[in-house]
Parts: structure tokens; C-alpha cells; sequence
């Protein structure tokens, strides 16, 4: 299931932390990239021992964890997060996340846009699929999350710059469509509730719902 998920930051967050980005030092993106994805990767990256962005990165850290929908699409155990900029001319060509990064199983990806979409031009998150590539530009504070088990690329940037925090998640449950499933049944409960208040329904739909975590989910 691939989510998209508005003003996960505020318009104050979002300032603060383009000003911490704008004074980071940014390293090249193939710096941290595996053999075959180094030769198609072309941007800049934050730099993971820069103690400036520690307190901007902590910020956008928190701000997903306490996101509902965040929480219920992607039942993260564990977070990992850095900063890319895209200047004219970059891009990063079809890949796959590595599945193990710094001993975290990577279950999500998520790229959450950082600049205005009218400030630059390409930079496209395109995701592969049976269908053909989708392609993703969202606005300042909106979050995209997809299966990390997917080919994907960032298409060139042709004018501009494009900032955004990308990062991934281990989940309780490894499976997208395990994921999907108890989305959906929690969804479903939720406004059940809120329609309806307290019920015999609403009760089953929960046991069956927390019965199927205990079944599917690695703590
Ligand atoms: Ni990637």
C-alpha cells in the first residue's frame, strides 16, 4: 500500500528546519549508496555526523511517530531519516533500497517534500510499477510511504532545487499486505466508533483486529 499523508509538519516546523538545512553541509548522495546504485545516484546528502541537523532531524522524527495515520499505516519499530537536495542536473536513477540499513530492516520508505512544488522543476519520486511509473511531487510538509520491497527513481531536476527528508522504517508487521489488511480494519473501527459510539461490532472488529497483530506482528 503506498499512502500519501498532508501537513506532517507545520509551516513553522517547516521554516525552522529549511533554515538548519540551509546552513548543513550536504555530502555526495553516493557517499552511502551500495555498488550498483552508486552508479545511478546523483545528489547531495546530509551528512549522518553533522550535530547541526541532529535537533531538526529528532524534530521531523517525532512528528511521524506521533502521526495517526503514519502509525497506523506503517506500524514503525524503528525509524532512520537523512536530508536530500536535488540541484539542476541531479537525479537518481532506478533502484532498490538496500533491506538492511545500519542493522534496521527497511519494511517503508517514505519521502516526505520539503520544497514548494512550483520552486523547481523535475524531481518526480517515480515508483515502479506492473501498471508503469507513478510519479510523486507533493507539497511542503506532505509525506509519501511505500513499500520498501519497490523499484523506484527521483527523476532529473531541470531547474531548481529539491529538498526533502527521505528515511525508512522497520514495521512490526514485514508483510505490505499484512500492513494493508490491519490499515483497513483499523480504519473501519475507527469510524465505526466515531458513527456510532460504543458497540457488540465494534468490540469484535477490535479483538479481531489486535488478534491479528499478535499473529503477524515481530516486536
Ligand atoms: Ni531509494
Amino acid at each position: 500500500m503506498r499512502i500519501v499523508i498532508g501537513n506532517v509538519l507545520s509551516a513553522t516546523q517547516l521554516a525552522d528546519l529549511r533554515a538548519a538545512l540551509a546552513k548543513a553541509r550536504f555530502v555526495d548522495g553516493r557517499d552511502t549508496a551500495g555498488f550498483a546504485a552508486r552508479e545511478v545516484k546523483h545528489n547531495l546528502q546530509t551528512s549522518a555526523a553533522d550535530p547541526a541537523i541532529e535537533t531538526v532531524r529528532q524534530m521531523v522524527r517525532e512528528q511521524l511517530l506521533a502521526n495517526e495515520v503514519f502509525a497506523l499505516a506503517v506500524r514503525p519499530k524503528a525509524l532512520s531519516l537523512m536530508f536530500s537536495r536535488y540541484e539542476a542536473g541531479m537525479r537518481y536513477g532506478l533502484h532498490v533500497d538496500d533491506a538492511i540499513m545500519g542493522g534496521m530492516r527497511s519494511d517503508v520508505a517514505f519521502t516526505l517534500f520539503l520544497s514548494e512544488p512550483e520552486s523547481y522543476d523535475g524531481g518526480e519520486l517515480m515508483i515502479d510499477s506492473a501498471a508503469g511509473d507513478d510519479a510523486i511531487k507533493l507539497a511542503p510538509g506532505a509525506l509519501v510511504a511505500y513499500p520498501a520491497t519497490s523499484l523506484h527513481r527521483v527523476a532529473e531536476v531541470t531547474r531548481g532545487a529539491r529538498l526533502a527528508a527521505v528515511g525508512w522504517a522497520r514495521s512490526f508487521v514485514r508483510d505490505a499486505a499484512q500492513r494493508e489488511l490491519l490499515f483497513d480494519l483499523d480504519t473501519a473501527r475507527r469510524t465505526l466508533f466515531a458513527q456510532h459510539g460504543p458497540s457488540r461490532e465494534f468490540d469484535l472488529i477490535s479483538k479481531s483486529l489486535a488478534n491479528l497483530l499478535r499473529m503477524w506482528a515481530e516486536d
